[in-house]
């Protein structure tokens, strides 16, 4: 998809947006690669759960200066850009309301992962067209793994096209979840979730990047993800990963996504029913 494509798949010459998205994603993805283990500042932001390095500094600075070199026009919102805290998000999204082309950046989802060392983290791009998002890419530097979709056209790993699993009840899924740096409002609620949901499915993971999880729910590896005080920027690619891939991304209590969304649901489809119903029954989904 490409400036001069109208949106509809007809490439008229420019660069295409997902070849720029790719681009970036792998750029950043081979830089943080190599900070790993040897980041030297660490902070703390909204708590001291939430956790920011150069290295995220480093990764939006490099991915919002390719953007704006090829899409000069387009508005970038960034997690890093960004205060901490719900409030400055919803307000940041607010800003870029009325944006034609909006990029939605999370340079490395899985920051705790990426500072002790555990291999489970992403760069997350997504690009949206009058608040839609029509280009969303996913890549784990680690494993080399580019999950890419476009709208209409279908979602992507390693070139082979993606779908969700077919898993129906919750009984025989595997779901993943998060536990939120938000301890005062959106981690007593998720716990609440877990406590519901644990004992309902397979199995439960919780492993620290919601954008990877829910490219692994458009992969078919998981069956679904839920979470509770996301951001944007940790959901915009996934939402079309999984869409793409045949699944359903709603908010906690079934509504449409969009970009303001927060609370999110995202499974193969067969069984969103029974997870928003068990998130329900116990007050987890908000
Ligand atoms: C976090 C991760 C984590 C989720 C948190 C997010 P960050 O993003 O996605 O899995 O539980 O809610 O904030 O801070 O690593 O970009
Ligand atoms: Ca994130
Ligand atoms: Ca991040």
């Amino acid at each position: 998809m490409s400036e001069n494509s109208n949106n509809e798949g007809s490439v008229l010459g420019s660069k295409s947006f997902t070849a720029v998205a790719i681009n970036c994603a792998a750029k950043a993805g081979e830089w943080i690669t190599s900070k790993l283990g040897n980041y030297t500042k660490l902070d703390l932001k909204y708590s001291s759960h939430d956790l920011v390095t150069e290295v995220d500094k480093g990764s939006e600075r490099l991915i919002r200066n390719l953007i704006g070199t090829h899409f000069p026009h387009h508005a970038f919102l960034g997690e890093e850009g960004v205060e901490p805290g719900p409030e400055a998000s919803a307000q940041a999204l607010a800003n870029v309301s009325d944006a034609e082309y909006l990029w939605i950046v999370d340079p490395i989802d899985g920051t705790t992962n990426f500072v002790h060392g555990f291999p489970f983290f992403c760069v997350s791009i997504a690009l949206a067209y009058k608040g839609e998002v029509i280009v969303g890419v996913v890549y784990d530097p680690i494993k080399d793994e580019l999950f890419v979709a476009e709208k209409g056209k279908g979602a992507y790993v390693h070139g082979r096209r993606m779908e969700v699993s077919s898993e129906s009840k919750l009984r025989d899924s595997l779901i993943a979840t998060g536990l939120p740096a938000d301890h005062t409002y959106a981690l007593p609620v998720n716990l609440k979730g877990v406590q519901a949901i644990a004992p309902q499915v397979r199995n439960l993971r919780i492993a620290g990047s919601a954008a990877l999880h829910m490219a692994y729910v458009a992969a078919g590896r998981l069956s679904g993800f839920w979470e509770i005080g996301l951001n944007s920027w940790d959901m915009a690619a996934g939402y079309l990963l999984i869409k793409e891939s045949g699944g359903t991304v709603t908010d906690t209590r079934g509504e449409t996504y969009h970009l303001g969304v927060r609370n999110v649901a995202a499974t193969n489809g067969y069984l969103h029913e029974e997870l928003l119903q068990a998130l329900e029954q116990t007050e987890a989904c908000d």
